[in-house]
């Protein structure tokens, strides 16, 4: 997620943006930009780190009391020179920088480029700065007033900040669905996406409430609406340390990314489906050629792997094409059968992943069809794959995945009824009932993260288990993998996840007295045979605590735990029931006095064998 800050006040602005931008680099960035007002308007911007930017700044940029910079996370347009902001428009006197997605871009941008505008990079942010110019060109209003009428023409979800050589004296600020922070300072305002950007230099802040606009200058901040009615914000006191804030007033960044899932399901989502059908733009393979696939292999390594598996599941069930689903580092050292009429689907969060890069490579060199599912928007996987689908969640600091783990899971459910779609072995009525399930799936998980104190209590009682088993059926069986992993990646704890039919063929010796066993339990239709598995472990001492659907009494009366999530399809139901299982990993962890965002031995991207 791109990092904003805006600077107008009596000091030098470049070095305090600077220094904003270094306080927001926990967010994620693949490039940085500053626009400096001083007369006209100096724009400096580079894909790579700040101090790439820094080293190419002019000497002109460091007399301006007025400023913005931006660190950018790419989403639209590969993370270049060109694409880094601050965008100007025609004129190159008016500069916008941005963090979110403008939905409509593509359509605002094809009008603009027919009237003539030079559109210079391949972002959605740039349409923002033409169509600025346009309201002050063609409508005579001031800074404010332009950018007000603007933002009617946008659809999506952003904060913006914007600065013209022409009004010097002032910025203008909008939050829509993104953050947006006015700070209060001595003499100077400044405007940034997050609190950390501030700190030190004020501890009075205005958070910017939905669809409010900020005309900031050096004397203080003025508020409105959209339509410029004025509101009275009240000023926060924030007594945050840097570092604190950095992580949103929590622990950690993993607990953060827990709580972010339902917003980065919902981003994932958004602009996908269009009148109940789903509109994957950027998936550049033919409806022709994915006609013609007669088999799918997904690639991946650890939670990816597990994302993978739940979509074998609704693949094989909405397509009926056969999947074939590995651990990278296998895959590419056997000799799978590929070919023209396959397709592979390589899903990494940070798309750098040696194995899954390798075995991504090897599946293209034998002709299949290479789709990317990544989270990095320009990583080496994004650039070789055929196709990328790319799972909006945003930057995941946290080692242990998180919010990457959910969307991966929806963006191959999008790929799997697209597959569906395109094939017609669905209704478009059947597949417009399950993007509704998608849809829901935000307040579903809400609910699930609701659980916290529950866990919190089942993990003082387990913290210092020596064995921990996960069991579920079916797609309770991904997710019963996925809880094994964050359990002992976190907590240092041995624990597996087993498919629960499987317990009877070995690991239940491993069950004696008093032995915690997490069952995935939720309604589906091996849920039977899950109670089944439920009372062979009881029968030999296990303590289970078990996940259920909401109002299950059934299992409840056989668990000695139970934590109750939303009914959810069975093929979406892991988005969910993956919830409480990563709070109970991260709860013991810190109970064990753990760092739980980063774990012993355990590096973010793996890119080495
Ligand atoms: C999960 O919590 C791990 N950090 C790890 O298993 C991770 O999913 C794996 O290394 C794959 O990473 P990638 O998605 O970036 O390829």
């Amino acid at each position: 997620m791109c990092g904003i800050v805006g600077y107008v006040g009596r000091d030098q602005a470049l070095p305090i943006v600077l220094e904003g931008l270094r306080r927001l680099e926990y967010r994620g960035y693949d490039s940085a930009g500053v626009a400096i007002v001083d007369g006209g308007l100096t724009v400096a911007k580079r894909a790579g780190r700040l101090a790439d930017l820094e080293a190419v700044l002019e000497p002109s940029a460091l007399g301006g009391r007025l400023g913005v910079g931006h660190t950018r996370w790419a989403t639209h347009g590969a993370p270049t020179d060109r694409n880094a902001h601050p965008h100007v428009d025609c004129t190159g006197r008016l500069a916008v920088i941005h963090n979110g997605i403008i939905e409509n871009f593509q359509g605002l941008r094809a009008r603009l480029a027919k009237e003539g505008h030079e559109l210079a990079s391949e972002t959605d942010t740039e349409v923002v700065a033409h169509l600025i110019e346009e309201r002050l060109r063609a409508d005579g209003l001031g800074l404010a007033d332009a950018v007000r009428r603007t933002v009617r023409d946008l659809e999506g979800a952003y904060a913006l900040v914007v600065c013209s050589a022409d009004e010097p004296d002032l910025l203008v600020g909008v939050k829509v669905a993104s953050p947006l922070v006015v700070g209060l300072g001595d003499g100077e305002t400044i405007l940034a996406s997050d609190v950390p950007a501030v700190l030190g230099r004020t501890e009075r802040a205005i958070p910017l409430a939905e669809g409010q606009v900020v005309v900031a200058t050096a004397a203080g901040a003025s508020v409105t609406d959209l339509e410029g009615r004025r509101a009275r914000p009240r000023p926060i006191r924030i007594d945050w340390d840097v570092a604190r804030a950095q992580k949103g007033g929590y622990d950690s960044f993993m607990r953060k990314e827990i709580d972010e899932q339902p917003a980065a399901i919902r981003d994932t989502l958004v602009g996908r489906v269009v009148d109940g059908r789903i509109v994957l733009d950027e998936l550049r393979v033919s409806d022709d050629a994915l006609r013609e696939v007669t088999k799918v292999f997904v690639v991946a390594c650890g939670t990816a792997f597990h994302s993978g598996l739940v979509a074998k599941y609704a693949i094989e069930h909405w397509t009926r094409l056969p999947v074939e689903i590995e651990i990278a580092s296998e895959f590419r050292y056997r000799d799978p059968v590929l070919g023209p009429d396959t397709l592979t689907l390589a899903v990494s969060q940070s798309g750098e992943t040696i194995d899954t890069l390798e075995a991504a490579r090897h599946a293209r060199r034998q002709g299949s069809h290479l789709v990317a599912v990544t989270n990095t928007v320009g990583s080496s996987l994004a650039r070789e794959a055929d196709a990328v689908l790319y799972t909006h969640a945003g930057p995941e600091i946290g080692v242990a995945a998180t919010k990457t783990f959910a969307t991966q899971m929806v963006s191959q459910h999008l790929v799997a009824l697209y597959l569906a779609q395109a094939r017609g072995t669905k209704f478009p009525e059947e597949i417009a009932d399950v993007l509704a399930e998608l849809a829901a799936l935000p307040a579903k998980v809400q609910r699930a993260i609701g659980l916290d104190d529950r866990v919190r209590a089942i993990a003082e009682r387990y913290r210092d288990a020596r064995d921990v088993l996960f069991i579920g059926r079916h797609t309770g069986y991904p997710a019963a993998l996925e809880g094994a992993l964050k359990l002992k990646e976190l907590s240092y704890l041995h624990a597996e996840g087993y498919p629960a039919g499987e317990l009877k063929h070995g690991p239940i010796a491993l069950v004696e007295d008093g032995v915690p066993v997490v069952a995935v339990a939720t309604r589906c239709h091996v849920y039977p045979k899950m109670l089944s598995n439920i009372q062979e472990v009881k029968a030999r001492g296990a303590e289970v605590i078990a996940v259920v659907t909401e109002g299950d009494v059934e299992a409840a009366a056989l668990a000695d735990h139970v934590l109750e999530v939303p009914e959810t399809p069975e093929l979406l139901a892991p988005v969910v029931v993956t919830v409480p299982l990563q709070l109970l990993a991260y709860h013991i962890a810190r109970l064990r006095g753990l760092d739980v965002d980063r774990p012993r031995n355990l590096a973010k991207s793996v890119t080495v064998e």
